[in-house]
């Protein structure tokens, strides 16, 4: 292409001496080019001016927003809340379908533990109260491998599944 431009735009810049012989033109650009160029520095000037001047909007705000929307949509479980249902035989039954769900991973078929610790016996990291139960399987404890359910099973198979915790093992 440059071999078609009049000559006075198709100079050699003549550094090949200092280069190892690679020469270099100094052609102007391409107007497309220039045009794609200076299209984006006005549309980003454009945008920003819109997004933070017109609309006010933020990575803040939209953080805070998809948290409240989240918060809406999948709803912490309160665990004092929960502790209050009552311990059915049929809400154990379901909680141990959820527990074989999600849980036996860690803590095995029996409740006996592996990755995470024996839920049967009377020693508890965090209380064996029903409370307590609910709140620790709600909350997690992500520092320690133990994941946070309440995002996950939400507010019925918590409560399910902290019955089932709760009556199999040595709650108290
Ligand atoms: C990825 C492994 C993993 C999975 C899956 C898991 N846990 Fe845990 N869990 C742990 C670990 C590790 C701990 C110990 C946390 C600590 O040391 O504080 C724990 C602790 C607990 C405790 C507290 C025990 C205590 O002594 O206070 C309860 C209750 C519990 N898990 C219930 C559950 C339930 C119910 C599920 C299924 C919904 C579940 N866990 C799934 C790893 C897991």
């Amino acid at each position: 292409m440059s071999a078609s431009l009049p000559p006075e735009q198709n100079r050699l810049l003549g550094h090949a001496a200092e280069c190892d012989g690679i020469e270099e033109y100094d052609n102007p650009l391409p107007t497309w080019w220039l045009g794609i160029l200076y299209g984006t520095i006005v549309f980003a000037m454009v945008y920003t001016a819109d997004y933070h001047f017109v609309n006010h909007r933020s990575q803040a705000g939209e953080y805070d927003a998809e948290v409240a929307a989240a918060a809406i949509t999948w709803p912490t479980p309160d665990a004092s809340a929960l502790a209050n249902v009552p311990l059915t035989p049929e809400l154990i039954a379901a909680g141990k379908a959820v527990f074989e769900s999600n849980c036996i991973g860690c803590h095995g078929t029996d409740l006996h533990g592996g990755v995470g610790p024996n839920l049967t016996d009377l020693d508890w990291i965090h209380g064996g109260t029903l409370e307590n139960i609910t709140k620790t399987i709600t909350e997690g404890v992500p520092a320690k491998g133990m994941i946070t359910w309440g995002p996950i099973l939400g507010p019925e198979k918590i409560s399910q599944v902290s019955a089932y915790v709760h009556n199999a093992g040595g709650g108290n």
